[in-house]
Protein backbone atom coordinates (compact mmCIF):
# COMPACT_ATOMS: atom_id res chain seq x y z
CA UNK A 1 0.00 0.00 0.00
CA UNK A 2 1.75 3.18 -1.35
CA UNK A 3 -0.67 5.35 0.36
CA UNK A 4 -3.26 7.97 -0.38
CA UNK A 5 -2.44 11.64 -2.02
CA UNK A 6 -4.49 14.63 -1.89
CA UNK A 7 -3.80 17.21 -4.52
CA UNK A 8 -4.75 20.87 -3.40
CA UNK A 9 -5.22 23.17 -6.35
CA UNK A 10 -6.24 20.80 -9.49
CA UNK A 11 -4.86 23.08 -11.77
CA UNK A 12 -2.23 22.91 -14.71
CA UNK A 13 0.07 21.12 -12.27
CA UNK A 14 -1.98 19.43 -9.74
CA UNK A 15 -4.22 17.80 -12.48
CA UNK A 16 -1.69 16.69 -14.21
CA UNK A 17 0.26 14.83 -11.61
CA UNK A 18 -3.16 13.53 -9.59
CA UNK A 19 -3.92 12.04 -13.49
CA UNK A 20 -0.71 10.24 -13.18
CA UNK A 21 -0.66 9.02 -9.84
CA UNK A 22 -4.47 7.95 -10.28
CA UNK A 23 -3.40 6.02 -13.14
CA UNK A 24 -0.99 4.05 -11.67
CA UNK A 25 -3.13 2.84 -9.20
CA UNK A 26 -2.94 5.71 -6.25
CA UNK A 27 -5.62 7.02 -4.31
CA UNK A 28 -6.24 10.45 -4.86
CA UNK A 29 -8.40 12.76 -3.31
CA UNK A 30 -8.89 16.39 -5.29
CA UNK A 31 -9.30 19.38 -3.06
CA UNK A 32 -10.76 22.17 -5.03
CA UNK A 33 -12.66 25.30 -5.22
CA UNK A 34 -14.72 24.77 -7.58
CA UNK A 35 -16.65 21.39 -8.32
CA UNK A 36 -15.99 19.63 -11.26
CA UNK A 37 -17.45 16.13 -12.22
CA UNK A 38 -14.43 14.30 -14.30
CA UNK A 39 -10.68 15.59 -14.23
CA UNK A 40 -9.67 15.77 -17.51
CA UNK A 41 -5.99 15.62 -18.92
CA UNK A 42 -5.71 16.42 -23.11
CA UNK A 43 -2.20 15.57 -23.94
CA UNK A 44 0.43 14.49 -26.70
CA UNK A 45 -0.34 11.02 -26.03
CA UNK A 46 -3.98 11.12 -25.73
CA UNK A 47 -6.59 11.95 -23.21
CA UNK A 48 -6.84 10.80 -19.67
CA UNK A 49 -10.25 10.99 -17.87
CA UNK A 50 -11.25 9.81 -14.39
CA UNK A 51 -14.09 11.01 -11.92
CA UNK A 52 -12.12 11.37 -8.72
CA UNK A 53 -13.73 12.25 -5.62
CA UNK A 54 -13.09 16.22 -5.24
CA UNK A 55 -13.77 17.99 -1.80
CA UNK A 56 -14.48 21.72 -2.32
CA UNK A 57 -14.30 22.83 1.60
CA UNK A 58 -11.13 22.24 3.95
CA UNK A 59 -13.99 20.91 6.62
CA UNK A 60 -14.65 18.14 4.56
CA UNK A 61 -10.85 17.15 4.69
CA UNK A 62 -9.06 13.91 6.75
CA UNK A 63 -5.52 13.25 7.14
CA UNK A 64 -3.76 11.67 4.17
CA UNK A 65 -0.18 10.30 3.51
CA UNK A 66 0.63 12.84 1.10
CA UNK A 67 -0.46 16.36 0.21
CA UNK A 68 1.01 18.00 -3.00
CA UNK A 69 0.54 21.50 -2.54
CA UNK A 70 0.27 22.80 -6.40
CA UNK A 71 -1.80 26.43 -5.89
CA UNK A 72 -0.18 29.57 -7.42
CA UNK A 73 2.08 30.73 -4.66
CA UNK A 74 0.30 33.71 -4.01
CA UNK A 75 -3.18 31.42 -2.88
CA UNK A 76 -1.23 29.65 0.00
CA UNK A 77 -3.26 31.51 2.28
CA UNK A 78 -6.13 30.19 1.70
CA UNK A 79 -4.77 26.67 0.28
CA UNK A 80 -2.99 26.17 4.05
CA UNK A 81 -6.46 25.95 5.45
CA UNK A 82 -6.42 22.43 3.79
CA UNK A 83 -2.97 21.55 4.87
CA UNK A 84 -4.54 21.78 8.47
CA UNK A 85 -7.05 19.05 8.15
CA UNK A 86 -5.30 16.99 5.82
CA UNK A 87 -1.71 16.93 7.37
CA UNK A 88 -1.71 14.12 10.34
CA UNK A 89 1.60 13.04 12.25
CA UNK A 90 2.81 11.06 9.63
CA UNK A 91 1.88 13.03 6.45
CA UNK A 92 4.43 14.29 3.50
CA UNK A 93 4.16 17.83 1.99
CA UNK A 94 5.17 18.49 -1.79
CA UNK A 95 5.28 21.40 -2.86
CA UNK A 96 4.97 21.85 -6.32
CA UNK A 97 5.30 25.18 -6.68
CA UNK A 98 7.70 27.58 -8.11
CA UNK A 99 10.74 29.51 -6.57
CA UNK A 100 12.71 28.47 -3.54
CA UNK A 101 12.83 27.83 0.56
CA UNK A 102 9.45 25.97 -0.30
CA UNK A 103 9.51 24.55 3.28
CA UNK A 104 9.60 28.00 4.73
CA UNK A 105 5.56 28.02 3.01
CA UNK A 106 4.35 25.13 5.11
CA UNK A 107 6.24 25.77 8.09
CA UNK A 108 3.06 26.27 10.15
CA UNK A 109 1.48 23.54 9.38
CA UNK A 110 4.24 20.32 8.76
CA UNK A 111 8.20 20.21 10.34
CA UNK A 112 10.65 20.77 7.46
CA UNK A 113 11.96 16.91 7.82
CA UNK A 114 8.26 15.90 6.12
CA UNK A 115 8.20 18.39 3.36
CA UNK A 116 9.57 17.19 0.16
CA UNK A 117 10.31 20.45 -1.94
CA UNK A 118 10.20 20.35 -5.85
CA UNK A 119 11.02 22.37 -9.02
CA UNK A 120 7.82 21.63 -11.54
CA UNK A 121 8.96 21.45 -15.28
CA UNK A 122 5.81 21.02 -17.34
CA UNK A 123 3.93 23.64 -20.37
CA UNK A 124 0.00 22.65 -19.48
CA UNK A 125 -2.53 25.37 -18.73
CA UNK A 126 -5.92 24.57 -16.91
CA UNK A 127 -8.97 25.66 -19.86
CA UNK A 128 -11.84 24.72 -16.77
CA UNK A 129 -12.25 23.35 -13.77
CA UNK A 130 -10.70 19.90 -13.96
CA UNK A 131 -9.91 20.30 -17.31
CA UNK A 132 -6.13 20.77 -18.28
CA UNK A 133 -4.28 21.15 -21.88
CA UNK A 134 -1.03 19.22 -21.52
CA UNK A 135 1.04 20.53 -24.05
CA UNK A 136 5.04 19.03 -23.37
CA UNK A 137 7.07 17.29 -20.62
CA UNK A 138 6.40 17.23 -16.92
CA UNK A 139 8.03 16.33 -14.36
CA UNK A 140 9.40 17.26 -10.41
CA UNK A 141 12.82 17.61 -9.63
CA UNK A 142 13.34 16.71 -5.80
CA UNK A 143 16.41 16.53 -3.55
CA UNK A 144 17.70 12.98 -3.68
CA UNK A 145 16.66 11.05 -0.23
CA UNK A 146 14.56 8.68 1.47
CA UNK A 147 11.56 11.17 1.08
CA UNK A 148 12.10 10.52 -2.72
CA UNK A 149 12.50 7.41 -2.65
CA UNK A 150 9.21 6.99 -0.67
CA UNK A 151 7.14 9.38 -3.88
CA UNK A 152 8.34 8.15 -6.27
CA UNK A 153 5.93 4.44 -5.61
CA UNK A 154 3.36 7.48 -5.77
CA UNK A 155 4.32 8.58 -9.32
CA UNK A 156 6.08 5.85 -10.79
CA UNK A 157 5.50 6.99 -14.25
CA UNK A 158 9.19 6.74 -16.73
CA UNK A 159 10.88 9.98 -15.19
CA UNK A 160 8.24 11.83 -13.93
CA UNK A 161 10.27 12.20 -10.73
CA UNK A 162 13.92 13.14 -11.01
CA UNK A 163 15.95 13.19 -8.08
CA UNK A 164 19.07 15.46 -7.69
CA UNK A 165 21.71 16.02 -5.63
CA UNK A 166 21.84 19.38 -5.09
CA UNK A 167 18.73 20.45 -5.29
CA UNK A 168 19.45 24.41 -4.08
CA UNK A 169 21.14 24.70 -7.48
CA UNK A 170 18.40 23.24 -9.52
CA UNK A 171 15.66 26.00 -7.87
CA UNK A 172 17.66 28.46 -8.17
CA UNK A 173 18.29 27.77 -11.90
CA UNK A 174 14.79 27.69 -12.45
CA UNK A 175 14.31 30.87 -10.57
CA UNK A 176 16.86 32.60 -12.50
CA UNK A 177 15.16 32.46 -15.63
CA UNK A 178 11.78 32.92 -14.28
CA UNK A 179 12.88 36.21 -12.97
CA UNK A 180 13.43 37.26 -16.12
CA UNK A 181 11.50 35.48 -18.41
CA UNK A 182 7.71 35.67 -16.58
CA UNK A 183 8.27 39.52 -15.80
CA UNK A 184 9.22 40.92 -18.68
CA UNK A 185 6.63 38.64 -20.43
CA UNK A 186 4.16 40.00 -17.92
CA UNK A 187 5.21 43.55 -18.20
CA UNK A 188 4.94 43.81 -22.03
CA UNK A 189 2.78 41.08 -22.37
CA UNK A 190 4.33 39.73 -25.14
CA UNK A 191 5.60 36.12 -25.19
CA UNK A 192 8.82 34.95 -25.23
CA UNK A 193 10.22 36.42 -28.24
CA UNK A 194 10.26 40.05 -26.74
CA UNK A 195 13.61 38.84 -24.80
CA UNK A 196 15.11 38.92 -28.54
CA UNK A 197 14.83 42.83 -28.68
CA UNK A 198 18.65 43.94 -28.06
CA UNK A 199 17.04 46.46 -24.95
CA UNK A 200 14.90 44.19 -23.60
CA UNK A 201 17.15 41.07 -23.83
CA UNK A 202 19.85 43.49 -21.65
CA UNK A 203 17.60 44.03 -19.15
CA UNK A 204 16.92 40.06 -18.98
CA UNK A 205 20.58 39.27 -18.43
CA UNK A 206 20.36 42.62 -15.87
CA UNK A 207 17.71 41.04 -13.58
CA UNK A 208 19.10 37.31 -14.15
CA UNK A 209 22.51 38.69 -13.25
CA UNK A 210 20.94 39.64 -9.82
CA UNK A 211 19.35 36.44 -9.05
CA UNK A 212 22.68 34.43 -9.56
CA UNK A 213 24.70 36.86 -7.21
CA UNK A 214 21.93 36.47 -4.72
CA UNK A 215 21.89 32.46 -5.41
CA UNK A 216 25.56 32.74 -4.64
CA UNK A 217 25.24 34.43 -1.29
CA UNK A 218 22.31 32.28 -0.45
CA UNK A 219 24.99 28.82 -1.06
CA UNK A 220 23.48 27.88 -4.62
CA UNK A 221 26.68 27.48 -6.70
CA UNK A 222 24.70 28.50 -9.97
CA UNK A 223 27.13 28.38 -12.92
CA UNK A 224 28.21 31.88 -13.39
CA UNK A 225 27.10 32.10 -17.31
CA UNK A 226 23.94 31.04 -16.21
CA UNK A 227 22.41 34.45 -17.56
CA UNK A 228 24.09 34.20 -20.63
CA UNK A 229 23.12 30.49 -21.35
CA UNK A 230 19.59 30.93 -20.08
CA UNK A 231 18.73 34.05 -22.55
CA UNK A 232 20.16 32.08 -25.61
CA UNK A 233 17.05 29.22 -24.04
CA UNK A 234 14.45 31.22 -24.04
CA UNK A 235 15.01 33.30 -27.23
CA UNK A 236 14.78 30.11 -29.10
CA UNK A 237 11.83 28.44 -27.88
CA UNK A 238 8.95 27.42 -30.18
CA UNK A 239 7.12 30.80 -31.70
CA UNK A 240 4.24 31.57 -29.52
CA UNK A 241 5.66 30.04 -25.89
CA UNK A 242 4.63 32.15 -23.72
CA UNK A 243 5.26 32.31 -19.05
CA UNK A 244 2.45 31.59 -16.29
CA UNK A 245 2.95 35.02 -14.99
CA UNK A 246 2.11 36.52 -18.58
CA UNK A 247 -1.24 33.99 -18.82
CA UNK A 248 -2.09 34.86 -15.83
CA UNK A 249 -2.12 38.77 -16.60
CA UNK A 250 -3.88 37.88 -19.92
CA UNK A 251 -6.81 36.20 -17.98
CA UNK A 252 -6.68 38.95 -14.91
CA UNK A 253 -5.35 36.98 -12.14
CA UNK A 254 -3.26 37.98 -9.56
CA UNK A 255 0.67 37.26 -10.21
CA UNK A 256 3.21 34.99 -8.85
CA UNK A 257 5.33 38.06 -8.58
CA UNK A 258 6.53 38.10 -4.94
CA UNK A 259 7.76 34.18 -5.11
CA UNK A 260 10.01 34.89 -7.80
CA UNK A 261 11.79 38.38 -8.59
CA UNK A 262 10.19 39.28 -5.25
CA UNK A 263 12.08 36.28 -3.75
CA UNK A 264 15.17 37.57 -5.49
CA UNK A 265 14.72 41.19 -3.43
CA UNK A 266 13.62 39.83 -0.63
CA UNK A 267 17.11 37.15 -0.06
CA UNK A 268 19.37 39.65 -1.49
CA UNK A 269 18.64 41.99 1.33
CA UNK A 270 19.05 39.28 3.83
CA UNK A 271 22.56 38.72 2.42
CA UNK A 272 23.00 42.18 1.70
CA UNK A 273 23.21 41.58 -1.80
CA UNK A 274 21.81 44.68 -4.35
CA UNK A 275 19.41 43.82 -6.67
CA UNK A 276 18.59 47.43 -7.97
CA UNK A 277 17.07 46.71 -11.08
CA UNK A 278 15.36 43.57 -9.26
CA UNK A 279 13.32 46.49 -7.23
CA UNK A 280 12.61 48.20 -10.00
CA UNK A 281 10.64 46.01 -11.44
CA UNK A 282 8.53 44.74 -8.43
CA UNK A 283 6.17 47.38 -7.69
CA UNK A 284 4.68 47.78 -11.07
CA UNK A 285 4.01 43.56 -11.55
CA UNK A 286 2.71 44.05 -7.65
CA UNK A 287 0.43 47.23 -9.03
CA UNK A 288 -0.58 45.05 -12.43
CA UNK A 289 -1.75 42.17 -9.84
CA UNK A 290 -3.48 44.51 -7.67
CA UNK A 291 -5.66 45.87 -10.27
CA UNK A 292 -6.58 41.86 -11.53
CA UNK A 293 -10.37 40.76 -10.57
CA UNK A 294 -10.79 37.25 -10.29
CA UNK A 295 -14.37 35.75 -10.26
CA UNK A 296 -14.85 35.83 -5.95
CA UNK A 297 -14.96 31.68 -5.55
CA UNK A 298 -17.01 30.54 -2.50
CA UNK A 299 -16.50 26.97 -1.04
CA UNK A 300 -19.33 24.60 -1.93
CA UNK A 301 -20.29 21.40 -0.29
N1 LIG B 1 1.46 25.60 -15.48
C1 LIG B 1 2.72 25.44 -15.78
O1 LIG B 1 3.02 25.17 -16.94
C2 LIG B 1 3.77 25.51 -14.69
C3 LIG B 1 5.08 25.14 -15.03
C4 LIG B 1 6.06 25.15 -14.05
C5 LIG B 1 5.76 25.56 -12.77
N2 LIG B 1 4.49 25.95 -12.46
C6 LIG B 1 4.24 26.35 -11.07
O2 LIG B 1 3.42 25.38 -10.44
C7 LIG B 1 2.59 26.01 -9.44
C8 LIG B 1 1.13 25.70 -9.76
O3 LIG B 1 0.84 26.37 -10.99
P1 LIG B 1 -0.34 25.99 -11.97
O4 LIG B 1 0.06 26.46 -13.30
O5 LIG B 1 -0.75 24.59 -11.79
O6 LIG B 1 -1.47 26.95 -11.41
P2 LIG B 1 -3.01 26.95 -11.83
O7 LIG B 1 -3.18 26.19 -13.10
O8 LIG B 1 -3.46 28.35 -11.71
O9 LIG B 1 -3.67 26.07 -10.70
C9 LIG B 1 -3.80 26.47 -9.38
C10 LIG B 1 -5.06 25.83 -8.88
O10 LIG B 1 -5.15 26.06 -7.47
C11 LIG B 1 -6.50 26.30 -7.19
N3 LIG B 1 -6.66 26.95 -5.90
C12 LIG B 1 -6.32 28.21 -5.56
N4 LIG B 1 -6.61 28.43 -4.26
C13 LIG B 1 -7.15 27.28 -3.80
C14 LIG B 1 -7.69 26.88 -2.55
N5 LIG B 1 -7.72 27.69 -1.49
N6 LIG B 1 -8.19 25.63 -2.42
C15 LIG B 1 -8.18 24.78 -3.48
N7 LIG B 1 -7.70 25.09 -4.69
C16 LIG B 1 -7.19 26.34 -4.84
C17 LIG B 1 -6.98 27.14 -8.35
O11 LIG B 1 -8.38 27.10 -8.38
P3 LIG B 1 -9.29 28.20 -9.13
O12 LIG B 1 -9.32 27.73 -10.55
O13 LIG B 1 -10.56 28.10 -8.42
O14 LIG B 1 -8.57 29.52 -8.97
C18 LIG B 1 -6.33 26.39 -9.50
O15 LIG B 1 -7.14 25.32 -9.93
C19 LIG B 1 2.91 27.50 -9.50
O16 LIG B 1 3.88 27.81 -8.53
C20 LIG B 1 3.50 27.68 -10.91
O17 LIG B 1 4.37 28.76 -11.01
C21 LIG B 1 3.49 25.93 -13.38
Amino acid sequence: MVGRLAVVGVGAVGGFFAARAAAAGVDVQLCARRRFDDLVIRGPDGVFRAALPVWTNPEQAEPVDWVLLATKVHQNATALAWLTHLVGPDTVVVVAQNGVRQAERVAGVVPADRVLPTVVYINAEPVAPGVVEHRNYGFLHVPAGALADRFAEILPGAGLLRPVDDFAVTAWTKLTANTAANSLTALTGRRLEVLRRADVGRLALSIMREAVAVAHADGAAVPADLPEVTIGRLRNQPAGSGTSMLYDRLAGRPLEHEALIGAVVRIGAEHGVPTVVSAHILPLLAAISDAASPLPVAPTR
